[in-house]
């Protein structure tokens, strides 16, 4: 996998849970930005650096679209369709500019202002049910996925009575190890409850994010039903599984909560620095030649970017590899950056703040259930994180 070189394959097998595995690291101390084989074998390159993987994602020259990006993993499926009409996630400016635009209003702090006592009352809500199931409960089933897939599903419009359907889809379709027919099935299950989502709404019109989209008018309903996948998607996986994991790494440092609960906003940045969910990709292929960290990208060539080391690069961070919820983590790259930087960092940073500090007052005195090594770890899953956090209080 690593050579002297550089690597051939995106190491995911972690020796601690909360740490990048250990020979990205190793990489980014030798060259931030290394050469890498892809699984079709191009000869493309790797960067771990914090400074060359924010000038990938922050130039123009270099392109996000799903014709010019290679997979980064041999088990990237190839039999689903990449680009479906309203893939802005794999477009460039100007095609992509425009769905910016009309998401960009719908995620603002002020747009989500009155949100917050919602999602406050859904958290007190799974918490209350938790009392109520007694200890011990897995934590991802009983709160860290319910609140985000709730949340997106109001935010939506969308029916959360489907919530075991298109979690379970979800789930398939970003599990890298699932097998085609599963995948195949649970694409095209995701399609059709998003199909019948958009047609109830022209049928039925309704003040929500896909009944205004449907109302704007400016799009088909063929990029509708996309533009609700992603946002389905990239909506309640990444934040559910910042939640678990950051309550598991809480869980390892209990002296951090109490910066958790004094000021909750610092406390959530460094948990997102920390943990960089998004451990696989994202790829860009340079449409010239680029010089980045003193290596020449070469036009055609794709780099893949590795968040999570750039996150951990002592070149930006002192100590970068101690959890340290009161230090200045601003400037990572947990939401990505340039014009694909996250849509919903707001509100997966009001989840994550209103989320953790509810559940830790609740639960002063919440700990694992099992031993650290025996909670199972989303290595072979595009968004890393925990299947299951069993905890224990009183
Ligand atoms: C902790 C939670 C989250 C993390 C760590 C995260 C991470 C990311 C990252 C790294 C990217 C950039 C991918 C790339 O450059 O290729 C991204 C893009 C995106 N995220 Fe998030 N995300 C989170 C929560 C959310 C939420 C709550 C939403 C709901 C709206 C959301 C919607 C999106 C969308 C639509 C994009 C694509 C943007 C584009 O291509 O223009 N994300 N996210």
């Amino acid at each position: 996998m690593a050579t002297e070189h550089g690597l051939t394959a995106i190491p995911t097998e972690r020796t601690c849970p909360f740490d990048p595995p250990a020979p990205l690291g190793l990489l980014r101390a030798q060259r931030t930005v290394a050469p890498f084989t892809f699984p079709d074998g191009h000869e493309g390159w790797i960067a771990t650096g914090h400074a060359a993987v924010r000038t990938v994602l922050t130039d123009p020259r270099f392109s996000h679209r799903a014709d010019l990006v290679r997979p980064t993993l041999a088990m990237d499926r190839v039999e689903i369709p990449e680009v479906l009409p309203g893939m802005f996630t794999r477009l460039d400016p100007p095609e992509h500019t425009r769905y910016r635009r009309l998401l960009g209003p719908e995620f603002t702090p002020r747009r989500l202002a009155p949100l917050v006592p919602r999602i406050e009352q859904i958290a007190e809500e799974h918490l209350e049910a938790m009392v109520d199931h007694g200890s011990p409960v897995d934590l991802v089933r009983a709160f860290a996925l319910p609140l985000p897939s709730l949340v997106m599903c109001e935010i939506l419009g969308l029916p959360y009575s489907e919530h075991e359907r298109f979690q379970h889809d979800s789930e398939v379709l970003f599990d890298l190890s699932a097998s085609e027919q599963d995948t195949v099935a649970a694409w095209t299950s995701m399609l059709d409850f998003l199909t019948s989502a958009v047609a109830d709404k022209r049928d039925h019109p309704a003040d929500d994010l896909l009944g205004r989209l449907v109302a704007d008018g400016s799009c088909t309903d063929g990029e509708l039903v996309t533009v609700a996948m992603i946002l389905l998607m990239a909506g309640h996986e990444t934040t559910s599984n910042t939640l678990a994991l950051g309550t598991f790494a809480l869980l390892e440092n209990p002296a951090q909560r109490a910066a958790l609960l004094a000021d909750p906003d610092t406390a959530v940045e460094e948990l997102l620095r920390y943990l960089t969910v998004s451990h696989i990709g994202p790829v860009r292929t340079a449409l010239e030649d680029v010089e980045v960290a003193g290596r020449l990208v070469r036009a055609g060539q794709s780099v893949t970017l590795s968040l999570a080391a750039a996150n951990r690069d002592p070149a930006r961070y002192d100590r970068p590899d101690e959890l340290d919820l009161t230090r200045d983590a601003t400037g990572h790259l947990a939401f990505g950056g340039g014009v694909h930087l996250c849509t919903g960092l707001q509100l997966a940073r009001i989840e994550l703040r209103t989320a953790l500090t509810a559940l830790f007052r609740r639960f002063p005195d919440l700990r694992l259930a099992v031993p650290a090594a025996e909670v199972p770890l989303r290595t072979t899953m595009v968004v890393y994180g925990v299947h299951a956090l069993p905890v224990a209080w009183a």
